[in-house]
């Protein structure tokens, strides 16, 4: 064992595959229903995007937080693990006709919905069945975050959400439409934030919304303030908990929620990112020109954050304890992008060595891809491997 990692039973393994702590899991859901609960009416959802693994599903469905589900099958992922129904939002700009009515059948909690022609195919589906469909509407806040520009999502040039300038129409829209029933507003602003005034500025214009609506006389029950919350790459064993209190505390002083209003959220970096971590063996050590390349059997196809984002995973050979050298850290896969980091400080390196690429539990094994035929990685928990 080095760290927490059963490396004995792990040498037995095919790689790559992902490893999932659960006690890392279960304290970091302890964490957020301790401190969502100082509240009273704040209601999280988990984010089913970042990691859908059945096992990894479950035991936060056990931990009774609801699910966020951008797709059909996400929802059918969810029900699978046990989440009720009755916990389920179902968000997404382009929503499919049977992702609406497996929604409509199964009943689920609410629609977030993202403009008029989704109002109106709802509405007419929902009248098909003799339902009434709840709803929320995303409203796209125009509030930039300080994160990576793939992953900023509540400025007015992003495809999601209602314009401000059209949220007038849209309500108009809903009252004239018989078979939907407004529920809650919807924001996401972007992921990995850190920075807390990013979440003010959201708060800010929530307020004023909330101010616009009054004046129409309407106080929907729940607001949805989404995702976001970022965890530290950096220093996955010394921070394995993101900053649940100051989060939760941020909207508490700054959002004005009516009495009768529930406050949401949809985590889902900030629950299981810092659980997981991708295995993968030492092909071979190359020497460059003047650099030394240590070469795994995991590459983009298993966790393509590096390759798509720049984003950076703290990289630990777990198997050696040997002085640190300068690695490059790449992958197999016939594209120069395949590259997990360079540079970098790592413990002598030899063929069969494995590595752990860190805090990879969230948008890791559900981005894998079957690029060059590869295989998908497996995923497994402590529970199943100590
Ligand atoms: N709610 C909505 C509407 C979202 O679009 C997202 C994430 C979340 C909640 C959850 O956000 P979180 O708490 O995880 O930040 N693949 C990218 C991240 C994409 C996030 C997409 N939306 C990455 O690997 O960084």
């Amino acid at each position: 064992m080095k760290g927490t990692f059963p490396i004995d039973k792990f040498r037995e393994m095919e790689t790559p595959f992902y490893f999932y702590d659960t006690k890392v899991l279960r304290d970091t859901l302890n964490c957020v229903n301790n401190e969502a609960k100082k509240y009273g009416n704040y209601i999280v959802h988990y984010a089913v995007k970042a990691n859908a693994n059945p096992k990894v599903l479950s035991i936060i469905r056990e931990n009774y937080l609801g699910a966020d589900c951008v797709s059909g099958g996400e929802i059918r992922a969810a029900i699978k693990a046990g989440f009720p129904a009755s916990k389920i939002v179902f968000a997404g700009v382009g929503k499919a006709d049977w992702e609406i009515n497996l929604g409509l059948d199964y009943g689920i909690f609410c629609f977030n919905v993202e403009s008029i022609p989704e109002l109106e195919v709802i509405n007419e589906l929902a009248g098909a069945k003799g339902k009434i469909a709840s709803i929320a509407l995303r409203v796209n806040p125009n509030v930039g975050a300080h994160t990576h520009a793939n992953i900023t999502t509540g400025l007015k040039e992003n495809k999601f959400g209602i314009n401000l300038e059209d949220l007038d129409n849209v309500l108009d829209a809903v009252n004239s439409l018989p078979n939907v029933k407004l529920l809650g507003l919807h924001f996401h602003i972007g992921s990995q934030i850190l920075d807390m005034g990013d979440f003010v500025g959201l708060c800010n214009r929530v307020n004023e919304i909330q101010e616009r609506m009054y004046q129409r006389r309407i106080i929907v029950e729940h607001i949805n303030v989404g995702g976001g919350l970022g965890i530290d790459y950096q220093h996955p064993n010394r921070q394995s908990i993101p900053d649940f209190a100051a989060y939760f505390a941020t909207f508490h002083k700054h959002l004005k929620l009516r009495p009768s209003q529930t406050l949401h959220f949809e985590l889902g970096r900030s629950i299981v990112g810092q659980c997981g971590s991708l295995i993968s063996k030492v092909l071979y050590v190359k020497q460059g020109a003047n650099k030394q390349f240590a070469i795994l059997d995991g590459g983009m196809t298993d966790l393509i954050r590096p390759a798509l984002y720049q984003a950076y995973h703290k990289i630990e050979n777990i198997t050696s304890e040997e002085p640190m050298e300068k690695y490059d850290v790449v992958g197999p896969i016939c594209e120069s992008s395949d590259v997990f980091g360079k540079a970098l400080d790592i413990n002598k390196v030899k063929r069969g060595d494995l590595f752990a690429l860190r805090s990879a539990g969230a948008y890791g094994e559900i981005m894998a891809s079957g690029y060059n035929c590869r295989a998908l990685p497996q995923g497994y928990t402590s529970d199943e491997l100590i």
